[in-house]
């Protein structure tokens, strides 16, 4: 295990009717906010409703930006910088999936900034200050709503990346499972397939001694492997939705549960990539893109992998080689996320092999990627070939 420090400000408000504090919290963070949300589910929910009904009767000042796309654009965060200059917006409240929080991070970000706020993308400047942000939780996947980065499409350009500060934890979320209830069966999918992702980054290390992380990662893999069918089976099974929404949180909140271990995100490396281009779901390319890598790098440390199919899966090793078990634990996770209705090759998107030299040069732009396995530009573009 190696030395770490962990300190995570983010206010978690959890449970069944905790979007009822919406206006109690926000008031007490800010007075004239900017309220960030997506495409409109807000509004078929109710939930849009219910907020500004919450912020007017704080005696809230509120400006609103809609229209958050699924893998946010650069152009509508700097739509929300210049209402947040323009009103004096002292604080963001972002009601929605990882995309609407990850965009008002980024606003929080740039509206105090004298530059372009890509730059904190593209490793030009650091974040040194941000306008405080709270956020309702509606989708449980990447752990935006407890942690502090943000991912941005610079769409024109076609380039996806993230930026992260301690400035960016949110002050306050709220996580009322409830408000999950109506995530399409797709985006539950992706969402699990993202949260799984999310510990997969974190448990598959070259460290060694630390065996209290590594449980902490089983058990968020299997909690969600035990409640995702539920949830498909019944989008309104409170169980298992506030079991997703904790282990989406839980997965990826400043690396809690990997702490004292070097972490991997090679995938979501590559993952951005793809995603960038195409536009696709973030949890639909790691479910294609994932069990790839782990097929490509399993050699490093086949007994991790064992571990993992043993543990996670329940494999029995008897019998079984190191080797065959790893292998066999890599293909329950394909067949499970097959079996969930996730997507298994690029194909399945009409996505070709014209683009792959492209996805592989801008995934090591900055340098080799991962610490499980170091992957040059030649190992990406076989990860992304096996991936067609
Ligand atoms: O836009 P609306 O109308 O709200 O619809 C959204 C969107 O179409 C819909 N949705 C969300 N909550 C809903 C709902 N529909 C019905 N009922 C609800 N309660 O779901 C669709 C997807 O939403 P989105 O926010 O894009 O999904 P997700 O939370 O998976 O966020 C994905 C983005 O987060 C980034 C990804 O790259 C991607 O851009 N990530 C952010 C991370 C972070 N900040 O730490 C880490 C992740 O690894 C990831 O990279
Ligand atoms: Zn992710």
């Amino acid at each position: 295990m190696n030395n770490f420090q962990f300190h995570n400000p983010t206010r978690i408000v959890f449970g069944e009717g905790s979007a009822d504090r919406i206006g109690e919290l926000a008031s007490s963070y800010g007075k004239t906010v900017l309220l960030v949300y997506g495409g409109g589910s807000i509004k078929s929910t109710g939930l849009y409703e219910r907020t500004i009904k919450q912020l007017k009767e704080s005696g809230i000042t509120f400006y609103e930006l809609p229209g958050i796309e699924p893998n946010p654009r650069l152009s509508t965060v700097n739509k929300g910088i210049d209402i947040c200059r323009e009103h004096g917006v002292d604080f963001i409240l972002a009601v929605g999936g990882g995309s609407v929080i990850d965009a008002s991070k980024a606003i929080a970000a740039g509206a105090l900034y004298d530059g372009d706020v890509w730059d904190f993308f593209v490793g030009k400047a650091s974040i040194q200050q941000a306008l405080p942000i709270g956020t309702v939780l509606t989708l449980a996947a990447t752990g935006s709503e407890m942690n502090g980065s943000t991912v941005i499409s610079h769409w024109e350009e076609k380039l996806k990346r993230g930026a992260g500060s301690a400035h960016l934890y949110p002050r306050f979320s709220i996580l009322d499972p409830s408000l999950t209830y109506s995530v399409p069966r797709n985006h539950t999918v992706y969402g699990s397939v993202d949260i799984m992702s999310h510990v997969f980054e974190q448990y598959f290390s070259l460290t060694t001694n630390t065996p209290l992380q590594e449980r902490f990662c089983e058990s968020i893999l299997q909690t969600v492997i035990e409640n995702v069918e539920p949830a498909l089976a019944n989008p309104n099974d409170a169980a298992a939705r506030a079991n997703l929404m904790w282990c989406g949180t839980m997965a990826l909140n400043g690396g809690q549960i990997s702490l004292g271990m070097q972490n991997d995100w090679a995938s979501h490396g590559i993952e951005h990539e793809v995603s960038a281009i195409y536009d696709i779901p973030h949890g639909a390319g790691l479910a294609i893109i994932f069990p790839n890598w782990m097929r490509y790098v399993y050699k490093q440390r086949p007994d991790r992998f064992a571990q993992y199919a043993t543990r996670v899966w329940g494999i029995d090793p008897a019998g079984k080689s190191e080797d065959e078990l790893a292998l066999a634990g890599i293909q329950a996770t394909r067949d499970f996320f097959t079996r969930i209705g996730a997507e298994s090759k690029l194909a399945d998107f009409g996505i070709g092999d014209d683009q792959l030299d492209r996805m592989a040069e801008e995934a090591v732009r900055y340098g080799a990627i991962g610490s499980f396995k170091r992957l040059e530009k030649d190992d990406v573009r076989e990860i992304l070939r096996m991936s067609l």
